[in-house]
């Protein structure tokens, strides 16, 4: 029988509890859940895509089914490659769902033999945003339990790295 296998797209900068939370549900029905960190020339990231690669292997160590891989150009096209028919995308309220349908429908209609499957959110975990744990570790403040803990280690180590450079820079 074929596998099943599910592609879990995003940026992931960085993964979040929640993010994992998606994998560790993924792979319970899923035969292989592929998380792929895209590569986007239009946003501004806080990890490099191969820094975020490196951190999802960590955290997939001991992650039996799950393995990550970085992708560039439209994710349609990257998941036909793998020989996929399933994106996986976790769902945390109806903001959400908003801008999900609307990605779910435009993959569907560039290939419609792709489906895009929800996991709804752990309720604990559904107010998590990587941009405001990035806020709050740039303002000093804790997050643990928000992220995993080599995530929040590698969170600070980059900060305090941007803060060094910035106060080495010359003033404009
Ligand atoms: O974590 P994000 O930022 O919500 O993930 C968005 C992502 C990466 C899944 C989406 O931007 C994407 O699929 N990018 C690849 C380019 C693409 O296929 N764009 C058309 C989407 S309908």
């Amino acid at each position: 029988m074929a596998k099943r296998v599910a592609i879990y797209p995003g940026s992931f900068d960085p993964p979040t509890i929640g993010h994992l939370n998606v994998v560790l549900r993924g792979v319970k029905i899923f035969d292989r859940v592929i998380v792929a960190v895209a590569e986007s020339t239009s946003k501004k990231y806080l990890f490099s895509v191969p820094e975020r690669v490196e951190i999802w292997k960590k955290l997939l160590e001991k992650v039996p089914g799950a393995s990550v891989e970085s992708f560039s150009g439209l994710l349609v096209d990257y998941v036909q490659r793998k020989g996929a028919h399933i994106i996986l995308r976790g769902l945390r309220n109806v903001t959400d769902f908003e801008y999900e349908i609307q990605m779910a429908i435009t993959n569907r209609e560039l290939k419609p033999d792709l489906e895009t499957v929800f996991i709804m959110t752990e309720g604990t975990y559904s107010h998590l945003a990587a941009s405001l744990i990035k806020e709050i570790v740039m303002l000093g403040g804790s997050v643990k339990g928000m992220v995993p803990a080599l995530v929040e280690k590698e969170l600070r180590k980059k900060l305090s790295k941007n803060q060094r450079a910035k106060e080495k820079a010359p003033a404009q």
